[in-house]
């Protein structure tokens, strides 16, 4: 059956979740599934933004007729061509024959390409600041690409002051119920806020402060993305996240210690390491092994810590293997401004810290502090004193 929800009167939303999908681009974990939404609005005009993943193809289909209530479709506004918000655009445009594309050029080829379909002479072709009236409604489009494609963009409602936000302010998450931010956001949504924008929009930055750049002169009273909770609450709190995500500042003052290990003699010095920065004092610390955790999550908090700690066994005269993993990882996404420490293990030919670090040093305003710990198979008591050392360079760091 229909799932639509009424966001205000000729605003609803059509979209839906998904609890199924086990890797969103067939590379990101979501155990707490996904939304894919979309929007129609009832002006003298019918317009659909986006729509959704072939996931829900059944819900969308449902979702709209229901809302249309036998109206027809007039337009939709293509704000994104990745295939979780246009898989349905094929159908859509067989369904409803007179259905005009209010679209950019990119997004017209983009078309093209995924469906085999040219759609020129319904297209309804807009530029940055164009202007596109329904009825009650006037639209105004804004250019964001590489947010998180190049056809991106983002639609603004001067009417009632609504951002269609397309991927940015997004999140992973199915919603539970609850349409909007106006939960407890830091408890239910902002890890997964933070993993999905510093996964999929981190690499661009400065793409993202263009956009921020932009939408700062917009009077909002929503924001509409097409992942995860509309925005309605304190969007100070996302400005300033995005602001620092994209700005590559840490959110907190905090250490976050990853390692590579292979019989777990380099996660016994990870743990004594964590164990001394608790005991000068440092509450926040986080830690993860990178052969159990997915570089998605680890990567996530590498953007809100401070301090980062690479511990890795020696591998094939090199980095271990899900390690060097998460360093490329770290290095695609631009990750910048952090202080870094270091620690090597090698049975016989501790190799792994010289190739962390180059890679580290092809990252911009990476400070590596220069206490770095090399054991041999397992720390030895006698290296005590090199730990504390590091210990305490971090911590001093920290208060620096
Ligand atoms: Fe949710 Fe870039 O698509």
């Amino acid at each position: 059956m229909h799932n639509i929800r009424k966001i205000q009167d000729d605003l609803i939303y059509v979209g839906g979740n998904d609890r199924r999908l086990a890797l969103f681009e067939n590379h990101y974990p979501i155990p707490r599934g996904v939304s894919y939404n979309a929007y129609l609005v009832l002006d003298e005009k019918t317009i659909l933004l986006d729509t959704a993943d072939a996931a829900i193809s059944e819900l969308f289909f449902e979702n709209v007729t229901y809302a249309l209530r036998g109206r027809p479709l007039d337009y939709i506004i293509v704000n994104h061509m990745e295939p979780d918000h246009c898989a349905n655009l094929g159908r859509l445009l067989e369904r409803y024959p007179d259905m005009q594309v209010i679209c950019n050029s990119k997004t017209l080829g983009m078309i093209q390409q995924f469906f085999a379909a040219d759609v020129s002479a319904r297209a309804v072709l807009i530029k940055e600041g164009d202007t596109f009236c329904s009825g009650r409604h006037v639209f105004t489009f804004v250019m964001a690409p590489m947010v998180h494609w190049p056809e991106a963009m983002v639609t603004y409602d001067v009417t009632d002051k609504i951002l269609f936000s397309a991927d940015a302010f997004g999140t992973w998450g199915a919603l539970n119920g609850n349409l909007f931010d106006d939960v407890n956001f830091d408890r239910d949504w902002l890890d997964d806020a933070r993993r999905y924008y510093t996964n999929i929009v981190g690499k661009y930055g400065p793409q993202v402060q263009a956009l921020l750049g932009k939408a700062a002169g917009l009077e909002l009273q929503m924001i509409c993305p097409l992942h995860g909770p509309i925005i309605r609450s304190d969007f100070g709190y996302f400005l300033d996240k995005y602001q620092k995500w994209s700005t590559y500042q840490p959110e907190e003052k905090a250490v976050m210690i990853a390692y590579g290990t292979i019989y777990g003699g380099t996660a016994n010095a990870a743990e004594i390491l964590a164990n001394k920065l608790a005991e000068r004092g440092v509450k926040n610390i986080v830690m993860y092994d990178t052969s159990a955790t997915h570089s998605s999550y680890i990567l996530a908090d590498a953007f809100r810590c401070s301090h980062l700690v690479f511990a890795s066994s020696t591998y094939n005269n090199g980095i271990f293997s899900t390690m060097e993993h998460l360093l490329h990882e770290l290095k695609a996404h631009n990750l910048s401004n952090r202080t870094v420490a270091l620690l090597q293990n090698g049975s016989w030919g501790p190799n792994a810290g010289k190739q962390m670090k180059e890679l580290l040093e092809g990252m911009k305003n990476i400070t590596i502090l220069e206490n770095m710990v090399t054991f041999k198979s397992r720390l030895q008591e006698e290296q005590n004193a090199e730990l504390d050392e590091l210990a305490d360079a971090i911590v001093a760091s920290m208060k620096a």
